[in-house]
């Protein structure tokens, strides 16, 4: 008789990264029910592809989550839900306070109340700032240049606390920049609006936009535009798993970089995106946005070394390849 796994608790399970994880899950035999509001997720994915239960509510809402850990043997929460637009951020930190850290504060008070006491989190570089040594290491020192960054640390924070008041075991994961999309095209990327590089450059590619534009170009980096360290969300997904058994194993709370460790300028991946393409991608330059530090790349020893994770997908054209993929399937193309 084959034994059944846990079932795992996944918040923002239908956006762009959460759905990538409860795939990776299925693959390693744990039951998953999501908890999406949809305001960016996306149902279809759900339910033509995943094909898991979604409870369609938001992570603020004390009486859905007693509902939804009474009735079901939940063993541990990985926690995707968050709004993640760094600009809007700072236009209306408000919004970003209450989902990103009463949102939170509220699924965790819940665990605690159910006794779930195993919670995988994603964090982001972006709670470090502007770095001062490259590869960025977890402890380097963390001082977010904008709201949304400073979320996510709060969140790290709350985490390191209930710890020692209610043995509240969590990893959490610092990602660089997620790229790619499943292999087989049927997951990728999709946000509305889109900010990301890569999307926008096969966006581009697609028709679907005229241009891309480079947000400088007189960094001191070796063409002058910035340098990102771009991971395949697919990578990101198994260091989940990963994450996840290491606590349900009864690991102590630890905190993860996410990252390939180097990284590709905006012009590089651009240039990489016109050759998986045969697309011209027309490219504008323009001023520095304030704010965008000229290099962003981690160091994911750690990761490697206590959770024995083993990034796939280093080269930049892997990424986009799997990502060109999807998004002619998504966004229907040329080709
Ligand atoms: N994409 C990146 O490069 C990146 C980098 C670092 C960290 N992160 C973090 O990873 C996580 C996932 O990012 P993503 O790119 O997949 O974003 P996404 O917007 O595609 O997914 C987030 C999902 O959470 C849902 N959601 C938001 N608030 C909710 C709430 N209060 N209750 C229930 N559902 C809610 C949204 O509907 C969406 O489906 C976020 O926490 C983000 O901050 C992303």
């Amino acid at each position: 008789m084959s034994q059944t796994k846990p079932i795992i608790l996944v918040t923002g399970g239908a956006g762009y990264i959460g759905s990538h994880a409860v795939q990776a899950l299925q693959k390693s035999d744990y039951d998953v029910v999501i908890l999406d509001n949809l305001v960016y997720g996306h149902r279809d994915i759900i339910e033509n592809v995943l094909k898991v239960e979604l409870v369609v509510g938001d992570t603020g809402d004390r009486t859905l989550l007693d509902r939804l850990f009474s009735s079901r043997n939940i063993a541990a929460v990985m926690h995707f839900a968050a709004y993640a637009y760094v600009g809007e951020s700072v236009t209306d930190p408000a919004k970003y306070y209450r989902n990103n850290v009463l949102g939170t504060l509220t699924l965790l008070e819940a665990m605690v109340a159910a006794n779930v006491k195993k919670f995988v989190f994603s964090s982001t570089c972006a709670t470090y700032g502007i770095p001062k040594t490259i590869p960025i290491p977890e402890n380097h020192p963390q001082d977010p240049i904008n709201p949304y960054g400073a979320t996510k640390l709060m969140v790290e924070r709350i985490l390191a606390d209930f710890d020692v008041a209610y043995n509240l075991k969590s990893v959490s994961f610092r990602y660089f920049n997620a790229a790619g999309a499943d292999p087989s095209g049927l997951l990728g990327e999709d946000h509305n609006p889109e900010t990301h590089l890569l999307p926008l450059v096969l966006m581009t590619a697609l028709g679907k936009r005229e241009s891309v534009s480079i947000f400088g170009t007189d960094y001191p980096t070796s063409d002058g535009t910035c340098i990102r360290d771009y991971i395949h969300v697919c990578d990101l997904a198994d260091a989940h798993v990963l994450g996840l058994e290491y606590l349900l194993k009864g690991g102590e709370s630890n905190i993860f970089n996410l990252g390939n460790g180097s990284g590709f300028s905006v012009k590089e991946a651009i240039d990489a995106a016109r050759e998986i393409t045969g697309k011209e991608i027309k490219a504008i330059e323009c001023d520095r946005r304030p704010g965008d530090p000229p290099m962003l790349v981690g160091s994911s020893e750690k990761a490697r070394k206590i959770l024995g994770w083993q990034p796939q997908y280093a080269d930049i054209k892997d990424i986009l390849t799997h990502a060109w993929n999807w998004h002619q399937k998504r966004h229907g193309g040329s080709n």
